[in-house]
């Protein structure tokens, strides 16, 4: 790999990376604001969503943010765009859904079904991302890092 073309792809995931960790944080402030909500007011009727919103929202946004800075190449494949416009639609509908389904409304469960699968889609473009485009990791640890 020549020096530009191994810098472009380094600035585009981390471009990918920081897009990831930055929506994290937004649900990760809105998971916890609502973790604050349920234990003032007794009413635990959303957990559900508290739950998928720290876990999908935040936990695995930034893990898979960190994972893309760590393999530019998954981070540049089309599967990795595939996989963040799955993600970022699913997500929000299976959360919309699921808030509708714990506060009494049963129409709301085949949105949530579809949302799902469509997060299962998301999820295996990620895998795919990494596994087929990831090649060689960008860190070595216990190695020392050499400046660019
Ligand atoms: C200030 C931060 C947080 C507050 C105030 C909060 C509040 C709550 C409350 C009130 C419940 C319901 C407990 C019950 O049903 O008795 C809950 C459940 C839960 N929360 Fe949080 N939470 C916070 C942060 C987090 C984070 C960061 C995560 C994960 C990354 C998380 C994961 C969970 C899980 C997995 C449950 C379900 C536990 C169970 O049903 O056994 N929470 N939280």
């Amino acid at each position: 790999m020549n020096t530009i073309t191994g810098r472009r792809l380094q600035e585009s995931a981390e471009a990918t990376s920081r897009r990831w960790i930055v929506i994290g944080l937004v649900y990760f402030v809105a998971a916890v604001s609502l973790g604050v909500v349920m234990g003032a007011s007794h009413d635990f009727r959303l957990k559900a969503v508290h739950v998928h919103a720290n876990l999908l929202g935040w936990v695995s946004m930034v893990l898979m943010g960190l994972v893309y800075r760590l393999y530019p190449s998954a981070a540049a494949s089309r599967l990795a765009g595939w996989h963040f416009a799955l993600y970022q639609l699913a997500l929000p509908v299976m959360l919309g859904g699921l808030a509708a389904l714990m506060l009494g409304q049963p129409g709301a469960e085949p949105l949530v079904g579809i949302a799902s699968v469509v997060m299962l889609a998301a999820v295996v473009c990620f895998a795919l991302a990494v596994w087929l485009g990831g090649g060689r990791s960008v860190v070595h640890f216990g190695q020392s890092q050499t400046a660019a």
